[in-house]
């Protein structure tokens, strides 16, 4: 890597931000495609998040991704959202345009295209269930919500969570049935009955032996199992599905797909999936996480 005065600055803003893999990921599309650019982890305390947004303006950096814990947070700096950032009240990814700072939000369109990309699924007239009610959700409910599946079921521990958005989305697709049931053990069989698609959008699963006690026996033998965790590769939500004979979709894919979007937004130019996938497989392997 020759870095010059004209090498263009890429990046990410989390706390911490050690375990990333996303360095690995966007440099090594960087390096097959020959371009003159470097994206760069960046350790941003809460309280230095200002900061650090005036900074993409004042160094002139190109684009900036945000993870924990300044999705939100990281808005109310920003000149413009776009429509979907707004939706889902949160940005990850950053694209300065002039000085001008435009926050994105690609983690739906993340889930999406890897749900199509990895097993051909389209979401429209679909009977969906979807574990979790936090920020992850959100996102991918806005991007899901828009390809008028029939009916989306919210499950999660703090109903309260689960009801206001539903509550919120129902507004927005009056044509979706939204229902919602709090996470216990005896999720009600019949609401597992004719699913298609099942999903966890909760952090369940990163830790070993932690799992959803979903009875996945209920579900029917066509329906699809999705775990947005990551890592491990495969949790043991997966396993249980894989051992019933069911489908399952892991979370890597949308990892590759949101930074794919962002680096879309920055450069103009499609990454290509496959090095993206190898570098992400490459450094999970040593460790790393988003
Ligand atoms: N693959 C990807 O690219 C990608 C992208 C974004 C996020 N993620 C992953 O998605 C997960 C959720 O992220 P987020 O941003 O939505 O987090 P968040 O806003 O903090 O929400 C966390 C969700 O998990 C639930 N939860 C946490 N611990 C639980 C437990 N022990 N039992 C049952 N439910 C539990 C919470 O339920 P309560 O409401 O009851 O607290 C809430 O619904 C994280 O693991 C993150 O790494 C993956």
């Amino acid at each position: 890597m020759n870095i010059t005065g004209k090498t263009k600055i890429l990046g990410i803003f989390g706390y911490p931000v050690n375990h990333t893999i996303s360095p690995a990921m966007h440099n090594a599309v960087i390096k097959i495609l020959g371009l003159d650019m470097v994206y760069l982890p960046f350790e941003v305390k809460p309280s230095n998040l200002q900061h650090a947004v005036n900074g993409i303006r004042g160094l002139g950096i190109l684009g900036i991704n945000i993870t924990i814990p300044h999705k939100k947070a990281v808005v109310k700096f920003l000149d413009k959202i776009s429509e979907e950032a707004k939706l889902i009240g949160a940005v990850n990814t950053i694209v300065n345009k002039d000085g001008c700072l435009i926050g994105h939000n690609t983690d739906g369109y993340g889930y999406i295209a890897s749900l199509k990309q990895e097993i051909g699924f389209n979401p429209k007239g679909k009977n969906i269930i979807i574990i979790g009610a936090g920020g992850a959700a959100r996102g991918i409910l806005t991007t899901l919500a828009a390809k008028k599946p029939k009916a989306i079921t919210i499950v999660n521990r703090t109903l309260s969570r689960a009801v206001s958005l539903a509550r919120a989305f129902k507004s927005r697709f009056p044509d979706i049935q939204f229902k919602t049931i709090a996470l216990n053990e005896n999720i009600l069989k019949t609401s597992l009955e004719d699913v298609n698609l099942l999903i966890n959008i909760t952090s369940v699963g990163m830790k070993k032996n932690e799992a959803l006690k979903i009875q996945l026996e209920a579900l029917p033998k066509t329906a699809i199992v999705s775990d947005i965790v990551y890592n491990p590769l495969e949790t043991s939500l997966l396993k249980r599905a894989k051992k019933l004979g069911l489908m399952t979709h892991g979370g890597l894919g949308m990892l590759i797909h949101q930074g794919a979007k962002s680096f879309k937004l920055w450069t103009g130019i499609d990454a290509p999936i496959k090095v993206m996938r190898k570098a992400a497989l490459k450094a999970l392997k040593i460790g790393g996480g988003r």
